[in-house]
């Protein structure tokens, strides 16, 4: 082997290793999850349903899998999670997920989910679509003693709760959206495709 073979791999291997980080980083690298799953790049391009296996996932962690080319988080909600859900109903601007584009039917509820401790969300800010940062802390000081946790969309300041419903007085004008999904069992979810569709 040459210097030259050896240069040149080194380079086509820093070139790919950049190309990874700025990947990740466009769908939003602040974004917390321990465990992330990838579609094929074939089952990618055609936007085909992505399944997702959260059994790992404990109370209060989400992880984050790509469905065509966004970020879809699975979060574990806490029995205290959904307790405070019904208290934030006043500072939200649409509690009752009144705006059909932002969810199926089967998930306009008080959770915004068919499992009510596992919420499905796209990841995406509905102001001008940067990733929000997930802040399970309660009452952290930068963002006031009455976050019970939620998701902080870093752009604008953008707030969400733990079922991904839009605060009041924030640029962002809608809830997270649901996408369409379904159970493959206790912990598998579908996600892209729901049973109406099956
Ligand atoms: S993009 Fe999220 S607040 Fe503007």
């Amino acid at each position: 082997m040459t210097d030259g073979v050896d240069n040149s791999k080194r380079r086509f291997l820093t070139i790919a290793a950049t190309s990874a980080v700025a990947a990740v980083g466009a769908v939003g690298a602040a974004v917390p999850f321990v465990a992330s799953m990838n579609p094929s790049a074939r089952a990618r391009a055609a936007g085909a349903p992505v399944e997702a296996d959260f059994s790992k996932l404990q109370p209060g962690q989400m992880m984050r899998v790509e469905w065509r080319g966004k970020p879809v988080w699975v979060l574990y909600r806490t029995e205290q999670n959904l307790k405070d859900l019904p208290t934030l109903n006043d500072m939200l601007r649409d509690p009752a997920s009144n705006i059909e584009t932002q969810q199926p039917s089967y998930t306009k509820n008080p959770t915004r989910s068919i499992k009510p401790e596992i919420l499905v969300v796209v990841g995406i800010c509905t102001h001008l679509g940067c990733s929000p940062t997930y802040r399970p802390e309660i009452a952290p000081a930068d963002l006031g003693e009455k976050w019970r946790g939620g998701y902080f969309c870093p752009c604008h300041g953008s707030r969400f709760d733990l079922a991904g419903r839009v605060f009041k007085n924030v640029p962002a004008p809608k809830n997270l959206v649901i996408p369409p999904h379904m159970y493959l069992s206790d912990t598998r979810v579908l996600i892209g495709v729901d049973e109406g569709a099956a």
